[in-house]
């Protein structure tokens, strides 16, 4: 790296945080002998109904931090499967607060940086959230910057929550390298003007083909 022509004239690379660097659905699976049989049905509920309540919230010109939906994501994902356990409703959200990176990231960070770029997350999750996210996956030290919409109090996709990154950064859009696991991050941060990587880590089907990514990964080793 950076080889690769996406970093040509780019000096930062932001990263998305829940999904992209940390496996959201890790806090589930670390329950998922208690949890039972609907453990998946239960963890892709939780991310559905999160991410629902911060368009709906931004649409309608209103905020909430990302802990209080993911709250609310998991109490009404726990409503829709009263077979689980409800007094796993802590220990889940313990878990959330401390989810596991993605094993190649501490590497990619640390190689990123060697290569000369910044690295930053740039994510939904308020800032406390993200900040012991952040150190209990070790990634503190491989970060330049830890950035919450929590300043803006508007979620992605919204062109102003991306502004953010420009205006803490001191960047221009051009020389930044924004890579995300979720297609509708991409979709903003394309449509917002920043090259964009799809980190396709579930080889999930195409969306969005007017606003694409300038590459498509699945993990991000293939950023190196
Ligand atoms: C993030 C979530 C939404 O912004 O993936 O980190």
């Amino acid at each position: 790296m950076p080889g690769h022509s996406l970093f040509a004239g780019k000096s930062h690379v932001v990263f998305d945080a829940y999904g992209t660097l940390l496996d959201v659905h890790s806090a589930v699976q670390r329950h998922a002998m208690q949890v039972g049989p609907e453990a998946g049905a239960l963890s892709g509920l939780w991310r559905v109904k999160q991410l629902e309540y911060t368009w709906v919230l931004s649409l309608i010109g209103r905020y909430q931090s990302f802990w209080s939906l993911t709250e609310q994501a998991l109490d009404y994902a726990l409503a829709r499967h009263p077979n689980v356990d409800p007094a796993l409703r802590q220990p889940l959200l313990d878990a959330y607060r401390d989810l596991d990176a993605y094993p190649e990231v501490p590497t990619i960070l640390t190689r990123l940086r060697a290569a000369g770029q910044r690295t930053a997350i740039f994510s939904n999750g308020n800032q406390s959230m993200l900040d012991r996210a952040v150190a209990s996956a070790g990634l503190t030290d491989r970060l330049d910057a830890v950035l919450s919409v929590d300043d803006v109090e508007i979620f992605k996709t919204a062109p102003k929550a991306y502004q953010l990154v420009l205006d803490r950064l001191g960047v221009t859009a051009a020389e930044v390298v924004f890579c995300s696991s979720n297609r509708w991050d991409v979709a903003g941060a394309s449509a917002f003007g920043f090259t964009t990587v799809w980190v396709n880590r579930q080889g999930v089907p195409e969306e969005y083909p007017e606003l694409r990514p300038a590459a498509v990964i699945k993990d991000l080793e293939g950023l190196l």
